[in-house]
């Protein structure tokens, strides 16, 4: 038997199948839900559950499952088990658009990552903070890069991690040099900086999963409202963390920052924190009931790091994740 669905911020309803993920049924039947990875990795289609019951093949990694019993959901694999009203949160980003941009500036930064400057063409650029562009790829294909810059006029950073044999970010990239062009689209995602969520911040990254942090941080600095900050920037080795002496720096212009960089294999002479980014955060912050936490990393870290901090008191309602694989 089929179950009804209802949207409650815009009454909108659907039906779902017996066994039919949500965002499935909702997409069959002209209702868009917010959604990126649609694997349970990223938390975006997190919804809350008002009424009636859900359930899951497997757990998805991006919710914890403090979130699931405080009611949260992820539409793209929760299943109805009943009839249900589903709250989503309102989304008022400014509308993706196909644009193109310049290539400014490629440089490498470790042997893994490159700074990547574009110059985006076609009026003026509105993005928030912690959102991503796609640079679409003539085979059809796209790849996805968090802007690493605050936003101001249409020059955007972006961090773009090497992997071995990508199309883009390993062939393409090599040959990339300033004047080019390239397809993209730009600006996509939920995941941004809460700026009506006014608690402490915590947030953790690993890799490249600072790119986000680094925007929303620098629209915040020399900002008198910015509440406190504690970054926690983890890898596997010191070439990983490629921005750590810029950090240090961001400090003068934050109203109150501390920088914890982690290393999970550090050389003998390391001598910052070990282990995991998660670990770090937990054993610095016993009680997380009053933070507003960030998280931007691998869906592995984001599912533990997540489990960990709603133990420690966190609120699954101030908990915003950027998952990518
Ligand atoms: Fe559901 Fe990413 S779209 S977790």
């Amino acid at each position: 038997m089929s179950h009804r669905i209802s949207v409650q911020e815009t009454g909108a309803a659907f039906r779902a199948l017996p066994g039919e993920p949500l965002l499935e049924a909702a997409t069959r039947q002209g209702v868009g839900l917010p959604h990126e990875c649609t694997f349970g990795g990223c938390g975006t289609c997190r919804i809350k559950l008002l009424q009636g019951r859900v359930d899951y093949e497997e757990m998805p990694l991006a919710l914890a499952p403090e979130e699931a019993e405080a009611g949260y959901a992820l539409a793209c694999q929760a299943r109805a088990c009943s009839d249900l009203v589903i709250s989503v949160e309102r989304d008022d980003a400014p509308p993706a658009e196909r644009r193109q941009a310049v290539v400014r500036s490629v440089r490498p930064w470790s042997p893994d990552v490159a700074s990547l400057q574009l110059e985006i063409e076609g009026g003026a650029l509105q993005y928030r903070p912690g959102q991503y562009m796609n640079v679409l790829l003539e085979s059809g294909v796209h790849r996805s890069f968090s802007m690493a810059s605050a936003p101001a006029g249409n020059r955007v950073d972006f961090h773009v991690r090497r992997i071995p044999g990508g199309r883009f970010t390993d062939a393409a990239l090599q040959q990339l040099a300033a004047g080019e062009r390239l397809d993209v689209e730009i600006p996509l995602g939920r995941f941004r900086y809460h700026e009506e969520d006014y608690r402490p911040l915590v947030m953790a990254a690993t890799g490249t999963g600072l790119a986000p942090l680094k925007s929303m941080l620098e629209a915040l600095m020399d900002d008198a409202d910015c509440p406190p900050v504690s970054l926690y920037w983890g890898g596997r080795t010191e070439a990983d963390l490629y921005l750590a002496h810029e950090i240090r720096a961001w400090g003068e212009r934050l109203y109150e920052f501390d920088f914890v960089p982690v290393l999970s294999r550090p050389h003998a002479g390391w001598t910052g924190r070990r282990g995991y980014v998660q670990d770090a955060v937990a054993a610095d912050f016993p009680d997380l009931s009053e933070h507003a936490i960030y998280l931007c990393g691998s869906p592995t870290m984001i599912g533990a790091a997540k489990h960990r901090f709603l133990e420690l008191g966190a609120s699954a309602g101030h908990v915003y994740v950027d998952g990518f694989t």
